[in-house]
């Protein structure tokens, strides 16, 4: 993890949030490059649900919530971890993170209290507490409330999905091992509507799909686990959990979580819960405005549908992701390069043109030239790596993963070829310039 920690800083992928005044614990800022891979990633997500599924729809809703949508979602009320206090050393730890001993000796720990994970802001001009929002803890509820919008305005039958992409935010008690437990990180949820009875079936077929997608994402199956949660560690919505558990460089932890919500989140938001046959317990909800069912076409039935959950994390995601990219290869002669074998389709720059020599006009301009047009073929970023130095460049373009480097030289000018060297096998290869868009485009969706 520490190498995995340096190079992110080192390359400008992640940085610790507010380091230059020491830093805010469990927050951290993506860099010039994590931004581009992160970004890589929710599209790889957001492609691969709404732009593949007819019957699924995008939202990008408030992160500022109602309290009144976490009350009835349950979050109030049970949103919490047990936390325990040193008495020793003052410091305060999640009940099942105990250390034997603190800094300060023998640690002597309190009785477990109850502690709510949300964080809560003030909103309007008066700060006396009256009026209150939740900053979102999942993307999920913003989903729920929206239903009847979505439905009404995109004619939908079930079975169907609402897929959103966005921050949430956890006042984690004990955020740890790098980004993996923050404060304030982004999910992928899909929200996916089912008539009760095909719930079964939809959630086996979501966690093969999952695992698919991560598969093509560098994550293999055989560093994945899938744990089937049991009844009493259920979240109080969920009928059945299945985590897909990736080996991180810390261990063996939850990475994406695939729950079948049965009808507990429509059921609590919706007004009208007697007339609705809900089989979830869900509190009585004498605020809600909105009937969030759907009529069912043969029977002309409302019906409250099951909701399956497929819900990742981008940041674990990321660093799953580049933990699998990872490498050191020896080279022999007592070299070696680190180089990151990121799936083409996320790297942040997708190549990088290299003139031989930094000073000579030809050469650089021929060079820039063919970087704004390979620019202007939209799969993501391309660099001019102008420093004149062609082993830096490749180094450095291993490093974060740039999969072609393609330099022009003096015989660029003479028959309009380039260098193409390929970041994974190192080999070198001379093409036309005239095919290059296409072999990038190839290479990229490899
Ligand atoms: N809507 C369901 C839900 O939020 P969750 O298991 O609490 O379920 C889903 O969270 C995913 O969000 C997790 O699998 C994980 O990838 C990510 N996640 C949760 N808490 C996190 C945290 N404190 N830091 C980073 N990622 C987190």
């Amino acid at each position: 993890m520490d190498e995995l920690v340096s190079l992110c800083k080192r390359r400008g992928f992640i940085f610790q949030s507010g380091e230059i005044y020491g830093g805010l614990q469990g927050m951290y800022d993506y860099g010039p490059l994590g931004v581009e891979l992160k970004n890589n990633l929710k599209n790889a997500w957001w492609s691969s649900m709404v732009y593949e599924n007819d019957n699924i729809e995008g939202l990008d809703a408030s992160i500022l919530s109602n309290p009144t949508v976490l009350k009835y979602s349950g979050h109030e009320d049970t949103f919490s971890d047990p936390m325990v206090d040193c008495k020793t050393c003052k410091s305060r730890f999640r009940e099942d993170q105990l250390p034997e001993n603190c800094n300060k000796g023998k640690c002597d720990f309190t009785e477990a209290r109850q502690f709510n994970l949300m964080f809560k802001t003030n909103v309007g001009p008066i700060d006396d507490g009256s009026s209150f929002a939740y900053l979102r803890p999942e993307t999920a509820q913003q989903i729920f409330i929206n239903f009847k919008n979505v439905i009404d305005s995109s004619s939908k039958t079930l079975p169907f999905g609402i897929a959103q992409i966005g921050k949430a935010f956890r006042n984690e008690i004990t955020p740890r091992n790098f980004i993996f437990r923050v404060r304030e990180f982004e999910q992928m949820e899909l929200e996916f509507f089912v008539k009760p009875g095909t719930d079964e079936d939809w959630h086996e077929r979501w966690v093969k799909k999952r695992l698919d997608w991560w598969e093509k994402q560098g994550v293999p199956k055989e560093n994945i686990e899938l744990y089937d949660v049991p009844e009493d560690e259920l979240a109080h919505y969920s009928k059945g959990t299945i985590d897909i558990m990736y080996k991180f460089p810390h261990g063996l932890e939850e990475l994406e979580g695939i729950a079948n919500r049965t009808d507990f989140d429509l059921g609590s938001h919706t007004k009208n819960q007697d007339e609705l046959n809900i089989s979830a317990k869900v509190m009585p909800n004498n605020n809600s405005n909105t009937r969030l069912a759907i009529q069912d076409i043969e029977s002309k039935k409302w019906v409250v549908p099951y909701v399956i959950e497929p819900s990742a994390g981008v940041d674990r995601g990321i660093l799953a992701i580049m933990n699998e990219a990872y490498n050191v290869e020896d080279l022999g002669e007592g070299k070696e390069r680190i180089v990151l074998k990121l799936k083409p389709h996320l790297s942040p720059v997708k190549a990088a043109v290299i003139p031989l020599k930094k000073n000579n006009d030809d050469l650089v301009n021929k060079a820039s030239d063919l970087k704004k047009s390979l620019q202007s073929l939209n799969i993501g970023r391309v660099v001019l790596e102008n420093t004149g130095n062609i082993g830096k460049g490749y180094r450095r373009h291993d490093e974060i993963g740039t999969p072609l480097c393609i330099t022009i030289d003096f015989e660029s000018l003479e028959d309009n070829t380039a260098t193409v060297r390929d970041r994974d096998t190192m080999k070198q290869e001379r093409i036309s310039i005239d095919a290059l868009p296409e072999y990038l485009i190839k290479r990229i969706h490899k």
